[in-house]
């Protein structure tokens, strides 16, 4: 079975940002709720996105209140920003964080709370407002995909889907990135990377998330170096768009355990969403690698390595690409030093097999092994 169901336009162009008043016209709303961070706002990344509404007649109302691995709070502030000004649209501009926080106001503003009793798959009883989305990073894929991450109080990273929450309209504009910090750009870079890995490698078998997840692989080996440490604007760019094919890619196919286990990382000890999965990410291929051989050295020679004569080799060669990757990018090889201590493992174990990508991951998982591979990346332990 290989459904594909994408209903959002993509738009891709340097500045086209520029042209989102237009676009939030076409969509029927005229006084959308510009959801974003802190950070984007005093980046002065709005600046054009408002003045483009403006002259297309929109009277947007902004709330730059989104915070890190958001919870249903932020979402219900955003919604109840939505309902009191009377707002027709969404448009996030932003990160994961923002287009998340985006989603599940939409979800609330058009439906009965609370929020995480939507948790799971096709929950949502009503469409959400018109959803238009700007991203800022080159990681989530969150403008193109099904999904939102919303944290519950006790640390644990829901996750909301729904054909709902795919936004009918991203726009790709590289020239929001300019200003990106290098190691942000590094960190959404390889959660990128690893969407689009976990997307080729784990159970579900789907030719077109395939075919998208390899060139995102292909384009991002290429470009995430000269993006991240020469900041080269074209290299920016093709990172922003292989994010996009990997975000499409996972929301046909899903993810593995790289996700699984890094989301608690996040919950529990607040590691950023990308810099979790980049440093499980070789620690986990390692692992993983013995489930699926020829997808793993698929994927090495997506990175550029060439083939050493056997899969399995092959495979090998390509864990220690990417641990040459996270190295070139500064990226650390360990938790240890980023608030990740032992005591957090049984609970962060226990969250991980609640993730829906256990059972599609390629090898079969056992709380052993989570814990094992917990411990291996605390430290530091050579993956391969
Ligand atoms: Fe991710």
């Amino acid at each position: 079975m290989s459904t594909v169901f994408l209903p959002v336009r993509i738009e891709f162009a340097p500045g086209r940002s520029g042209g989102i008043g237009e676009d939030l016209r076409g969509l029927g709303s005229r006084r959308p709720l510009v959801v974003t961070d802190p950070g984007v706002h005093r980046a002065g990344l709005l600046e054009g996105v408002l003045a483009s509404l403006r002259e297309a007649g929109e009277t947007p109302v902004v709330f730059a209140e989104v915070v890190p691995d958001p919870d249903e709070a932020c979402a219900a502030r955003a919604a109840q920003r939505f309902r009191e000004e009377g707002c027709d649209g969404i448009l996030a501009v932003g990160g994961g964080s923002s287009i998340d926080t985006a989603k599940a106001a939409g979800v609330l503003a058009t439906n009965p709370g609370p929020l995480l009793a939507y948790e799971g798959v096709n929950k949502i009883p009503n469409a959400i407002p018109p959803l238009a989305v700007i991203p800022t990073t080159c990681g989530t894929g969150s403008e193109v995909t099904n999904v939102t991450v919303i944290t519950d109080e006790h640390h644990y990273k829901t996750p909301i889907l729904s054909p709902y929450l795919i936004p009918k309209l991203a726009v790709l504009d590289p020239d929001l990135l300019k200003t990106l910090p290098p190691q942000l750009v590094a960190s959404t870079g390889m959660d990128a990377l690893t969407h689009a890995m976990e997307s080729y490698t784990n159970r579900v078998q789907h030719w077109y998330a395939e075919a998208c997840a390899m060139q995102a692989m292909r384009m991002i080996a290429e470009a995430i170096r000269p993006a991240t440490v020469n900041r080269d604007p074209e290299a920016i760019g093709r990172m922003l768009y292989a994010s996009t094919l990997a975000g499409v890619a996972f929301t046909l196919s899903r993810l593995g355990l790289v996700h699984a286990m890094s989301h608690p990382v996040s919950g529990f000890a607040g590691v950023p969403h990308g810099l979790a999965n980049a440093v499980l990410l070789p620690h986990v291929m390692g692992y993983n690698m013995v489930g699926n051989p020829e997808a793993y050295a698929a994927v090495a020679r997506a990175l550029g390595v060439p083939d050493q004569g056997s899969p399995i080799r092959t495979a090998e060669a390509g864990v220690r690409e990417v641990m040459r990757m996270n190295r070139d990018l500064g990226i650390p090889d360990r938790f240890e030093g980023l608030g990740v201590t032992r005591e957090m493992f049984p609970a962060m174990i226990r969250d991980t097999f609640r993730s829906g990508n256990i059972p599609i991951n390629p090898r079969v998982v056992t709380e052993a092994d989570v814990a094992r591979l917990y411990e291996a990346v605390l430290t530091g332990e050579a993956p391969v």
